[in-house]
């Protein structure tokens, strides 16, 4: 494939704002969608673990986790759009060819993804109340975390095949044979799946710091559970970090030619020492984790690395594909349109800020306080500013698009 062709599969009409937007906003995307899958996989895991388990901590345990793997896993669906669409304004040659070649796939990831959910909710109804009568119907949950990871395998594959050119021809012809089914997944790089399935214990372990210090916030008085959480969610930032650690190791090694430039670059070092500190934080916080926002910035702290890990990923793609095969990124012809710019940052903001911040209150406070709770009037007000908000979003999306229509 040379430039040109790469160049001649751009789409015509330009992209709406600077590329360098459309970068930024696919990185950090890309690392929220991580965290939700992370915690996710985690959360799943914990759940198959305890449900099962006689101690009474790992039941309760296992209670929480199933409720949080249940939200994580349509956070991760919700997340996963944004990266999808960044991908595929600034990468789309590579990314729709990529799609094609696996069509399949691409399709079955949907109807796998929807089977993963079900299971999942199959073990919930058949699990009303794992603390007093423990787990039944494992299968269903190991059933969804498998398809829930066939699904990320998917993902990884397709992203990776984009980045290389080189090979679509072979894929799509092989030995000259065209063969346009689209049934095959034809590349994938195992360690670098695994880096980041097992960045899920890390970041499942400052997830657990956080339930732990919201627990604490609501008074909790079992002191010998939260102080067995914050073993657990020690061990799993300090040994699923050092084993996440390693993997990456594996799959610096097991860089494809083109790419070993990455394993020495000033990007993988940023990685790696943002991983280190986050897996170390807990370790120098020690107690100060059970007071203020302490116990809830270790997660905090854990997203601020996947950006890292996700922009040194960023720098992956984009100098693989400007330095190997002349595409660059950042010389997308710019077809600025304001309104559709302001209309994102503003939904993403404003709107979006202010039904998050009334949901998210509500669903903390409720958690925090002892019997019946009433939301204060100001709470209140967000609530109905969000909902005021989303009417008028809805009615500024139907007005323009009738206005465009009838003019
Ligand atoms: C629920 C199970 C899912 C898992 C376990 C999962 C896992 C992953 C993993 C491991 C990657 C990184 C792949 C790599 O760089 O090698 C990834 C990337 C990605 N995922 Fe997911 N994912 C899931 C669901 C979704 C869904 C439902 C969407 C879309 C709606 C989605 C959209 C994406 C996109 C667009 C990327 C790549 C972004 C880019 O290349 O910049 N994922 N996912």
């Amino acid at each position: 494939m040379t430039p040109e062709m790469l160049y001649a599969l751009r789409d015509q009409a330009g992209v709406p704002s600077h590329p360098l937007v459309f970068l930024v906003l696919g990185v950090l995307t890309f690392a929220l969608h991580m965290a939700a899958v992370q915690v996710m996989l985690g959360a799943a895991s914990l759940t198959l673990r305890g449900a099962f388990s006689a101690s009474t901590h790992w039941r309760r345990l296992a209670a929480a986790m199933l409720v949080t793997a249940k939200i994580a896993v349509s956070v991760a669906i919700v997340i996963g759009v944004a990266p999808l669409l960044f991908v595929q304004v600034v990468y789309d040659p590579f990314w729709y060819t990529s799609n094609v070649l696996s069509a399949w796939w691409v399709i079955g990831f949907i109807v796998l993804l929807i089977a993963g959910y079900i299971a999942m909710y199959i073990f919930y109804w058949k699990n009303h109340d794992i603390m007093a009568d423990g787990g039944r119907g494992g299968i269903w949950m190991l059933l969804s975390l498998a398809l829930l990871l066939a699904v990320g395998f998917i993902v990884h594959s397709l992203t990776n095949q984009m980045l290389f050119p080189e090979q679509w021809m072979a894929w799509y012809a092989p030995k000259g044979v065209v063969n346009p089914d689209g049934h095959s997944l034809h590349y994938w790089n195992l360690p670098r799946f695994l880096f980041f399935i097992a960045l899920s214990a890390p970041v499942t372990g400052a997830w657990l710091y956080g339930y732990r210090r919201y627990l604490q916030g609501g008074g909790e008085t079992d002191a010998a559970y939260l102080r067995w959480v914050r073993g657990l969610a020690q061990s799993l930032m300090l040994v699923g970090g050092v084993v996440s650690v390693l993997i990456g190791a594996v799959w610096m090694l097991t860089l494809p030619e083109k790419m070993t430039w990455f394993a020495s670059s000033v990007w993988m070092l940023m990685a790696l020492v943002a991983l280190l500190a986050v897996v170390a934080l807990p370790l120098v916080l020690r107690d100060r984790i059970d007071s203020g926002v302490w116990g809830y910035g270790i997660f905090g702290a854990g997203a601020l690395g996947l950006i890292v890990v996700g922009a040194a990923r960023e720098m992956l793609r984009f100098v693989t594909l400007l330095g190997s095969h002349g595409y660059d990124a950042m010389d997308y012809r710019i077809n600025m349109d304001w309104y559709s710019t302001s209309l994102f940052f503003v939904t993403f903001g404003v709107v979006g800020g202010v039904t998050l911040a009334y949901l998210l209150t509500v669903a903390w406070q409720a958690g925090q306080s002892k019997g019946l709770y009433t939301p204060s009037s100001t709470v209140t007000r967000i609530g109905q500013w969000s909902v005021g908000l989303l009417v008028a979003w809805t009615v500024l999306y139907f007005a323009v698009g009738f206005y465009v229509w009838a003019r």
